[in-house]
């Protein structure tokens, strides 16, 4: 990679990768407005890490930025591109910055695209990374932008449910997403007031659920079952995938939600729905939090890049932004802890 003085303007390659989130456009806008002003030139790549092994990019100006701050996805696109997955991808990431002469690279991402970033840093690639996912599951950040905004749409969706379900006496099982952990899941059940909560770290029992369901009942009002799309019962049914996997060996999930609302139905002998709210917890307008978060991300990693830090990540911590080592921050995932669990259980039933 070309050497740059230390401060000085530099040639700055952004990307975001993975799946859409609340907050994208901020970051993009934080890391534009504020490169203009140190004399930077911003170049961005489409669709995630497509855009890098294809060359595939756009000027990034202030023309480019102007009222992207409240919208929703990301002006960029994205994709689950994996380049390790591909003959020869490794190659040309590396040909491309060097014939776009890119002296630091931004991208933006979960654990996946970050994981990549790991890799290319190790490769020498000057990297500091920005964590976004709506499931909250990145370690090393208390939060990742995105997370209060899919937590607001599932717990509105809660608050809606509660109304309806009581009015018709049916048990309403809501299917929020988080594959690996239950953030969305624990948060929005907690909010909402959920009768049971079910998560990906915590294998649930049928005959448990069934019973907090009927004691609901008892009590006069309906239930409301949240359940992570990656949870499982202990006993192994109701394992639902469609068998698909993304580029990064991820299975596509869903249906969780809809197995568990018939076999509900059938063992309290009430009618019971199931609602996904898939994709619209990650679209829409970002919450004042996630706009402010992705802002200060945005700022920190651009101040990073200009500091010669490489192989770092922004990170929240308290109200802090810190850099944290890539490897350390893609190593594993934050998952719910046993007693983050036992505080909702209180309130099942
Ligand atoms: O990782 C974020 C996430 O929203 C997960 O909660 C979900 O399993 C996955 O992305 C779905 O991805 P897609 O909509 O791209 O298939």
């Amino acid at each position: 990679m070309r050497t740059f003085p230390k401060g000085g303007p530099m040639r700055i390659g952004i990307l975001t990768g993975g799946g859409d989130c609340p907050g994208l456009n901020a970051v993009i806008r934080a890391i534009v407005r504020k490169g203009i002003q140190c004399g930077d030139e911003v170049v961005g790549f489409r669709d995630g890490w497509r855009g890098v092994l294809e060359g595939d990019t756009v000027p990034m100006d202030l023309a480019a930025v102007r009222g992207i701050l409240p919208r929703g996805g990301t002006v960029l696109g994205t994709s689950r591109t994996n380049p390790y997955a591909l003959e020869g991808g490794a190659d040309r990431v590396l040909a491309t910055l060097e014939r776009l002469a890119v002296d630091a690279l931004i991208p933006i991402g979960g654990e996946d695209t970050l994981g990549v970033a790991t890799k290319l840093a190790e490769a020498g690639v000057r990297v500091v990374g920005v964590p976004k996912t709506i499931d909250n599951d990145l370690d090393a950040t208390d939060y990742t932008f995105g997370f209060d905004t899919a937590l607001g749409v599932a717990t509105e969706a809660i608050d809606r449910l509660h109304t309806t379900g009581d009015s018709h006496h049916r048990t309403l099982v809501v299917e929020v997403m988080g594959r690996h952990a239950g953030w969305i899941a624990l948060h929005a059940g907690m909010a909402g007031g959920a009768t049971v909560v079910l998560i990906p770290e915590q294998p649930f029992d049928v005959d448990a659920v069934v019973a907090h369901c009927q004691r609901r009942f008892d009590s006069g009002y309906s239930p409301i079952v949240v359940v992570s799309e990656g949870a499982k019962p202990k006993n192994g049914e109701l394992v639902l995938a469609t068998g698909e996997r993304d580029a990064f060996g991820h299975v596509r999930l869903g249906g969780i939600g809809t197995a568990l609302a018939s076999l509900i139905e059938q063992r309290t002998g009430r009618e019971a729905r199931a609602v996904v709210l898939g994709h619209i917890q990650r679209g829409g307008t970002p919450s004042p939090f996630d706009r402010v978060l992705a802002t200060r991300f945005g700022l920190a990693a651009l101040a990073a890049v200009h500091a010669g830090e490489t192989g770092v990540m922004v990170a929240l911590r308290g109200t802090d932004i810190v850099l944290v080592p890539l490897a350390e921050a893609t190593a594993q995932l934050k998952l719910v802890p046993v007693d983050r669990y036992a505080e909702v259980e209180v309130f099942f039933g």
